[in-house]
Formats: structure tokens, C-alpha cells, sequence
């Protein structure tokens, strides 16, 4: 399977649609809603000068929280969703960083001395309930992956991606984006 492709008009509609939706998630605790979070994500992306498979990863990184989405995969968290949903309408490369989010957080809790102070209150408290810092064996294992540094790259814009008063693309802008086309 290729890694990126050029997705139809209809993939670009269901994406459009779906980013639209996670304005009507629970913000579970956090000061912005979904769709907030997930542009926000993809600025910081674009910003940091990332080309498309990790402005999709970061646009569409908790897309598994969407009703819809987490039904294709019943009673796997989020992130597996996600990658499911993300390796079918843009490629498997996104789709894997999805998946590998949480994993990343772990590994950077694991790592990185100063990254849970970095953390908010709500991501601290799911760090628990998603395993804890990444132990030896499962630590080592991802970080040989060769997008494992990416996958890092994402978590962190996830994590910067809670500010009720950023600026940020407009999902038509940030789908530009994701996709590699020229905004229309
Ligand atoms: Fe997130």
C-alpha cells in the first residue's frame, strides 16, 4: 500500500465533514473543543514546517474519538481507531502516526524529564489509564521505529494544541494542507 496518495473529491468531503464534527465532541476537561484542538494541532505543523503526512497525522489525530469512527473498532482506544480511519482515507504513513500517539506520549514521559510538566491536567490524568511511561521493553521497541521520531514531533503539538486563544488555519486551509493541495 503507498504511503501517501492523492485523495478524490469524495475523500476530501468525508474528511471535511468529519473534521467539522469534532466541534460537537466533549472537550473532556480541556479549554478547547475537538476541532480547536485538531487545527491548532495542524498550524503548529504547518508552522514547524512539516509536510503533509504530519499535518494529516496532527490534524486527524484524535479523529478516533468521533462515534462513527470508534465503532469500526469496538473497544479499542482512540488512537487505534484513528489510525484505521486515517490509513484508509490518507495512508498508511498518517494512519500509523495516529496510532502511535499515545504510544509517544509515553516514550516522551519515559524520556524526557521535563515533558509531564508540560502536560495538562486532563492528558496527566489519561496518562494513567493509558499505561503509564513506556516500560523498557515496549520503550526500546518504538523508539527503533523509523517514524518513531515523528510520532514525538505530533504528540507535541497535540500537547501545544490547547490554547482557547491561538490562531489557526481554517479547516479548509489545514485539509489543504494535510491533502498537499494548493488551497482553493
Ligand atoms: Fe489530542
Amino acid at each position: 500500500m503507498p504511503t501517501t496518495s492523492v485523495p478524490t473529491a469524495e475523500i476530501r468531503d468525508v474528511l471535511h465533514r468529519d473534521l467539522l464534527a469534532l466541534a460537537d465532541l466533549p472537550d473532556d476537561g480541556e479549554p478547547v473543543d475537538q476541532l480547536a484542538h485538531a487545527l491548532q494541532a495542524a498550524t503548529l505543523a504547518v508552522a514547524d514546517g512539516a509536510g503533509p503526512v504530519l499535518v494529516a497525522a496532527a490534524l486527524l489525530h484524535d479523529v478516533g474519538r468521533l462515534a462513527h469512527v470508534a465503532a469500526a473498532l469496538p473497544g479499542a482506544p482512540h488512537e487505534r481507531a484513528g489510525a484505521v480511519y486515517v490509513t484508509r482515507h490518507v495512508g498508511a504513513e498518517a494512519g500509523w502516526l495516529v496510532g502511535a500517539h499515545v504510544m509517544a506520549k509515553r516514550a516522551l514521559v519515559a524520556t524526557d524529564p521535563g515533558y509531564r510538566a508540560t502536560l495538562s491536567p486532563t492528558s496527566v490524568r489519561t496518562l494513567a489509564e493509558q499505561g503509564g511511561p513506556a516500560a523498557d521493553a515496549e520503550l526500546a521497541r518504538f523508539l527503533r521505529h523509523p517514524r518513531a521520531g515523528n510520532a514525538m514531533r505530533v504528540r507535541r503539538w497535540d500537547d501545544l494544541a490547547k490554547d482557547p486563544a491561538a490562531r489557526t488555519l481554517t479547516p479548509e486551509q489545514a485539509l489543504d494542507a494535510a491533502l498537499g493541495q494548493r488551497p482553493c
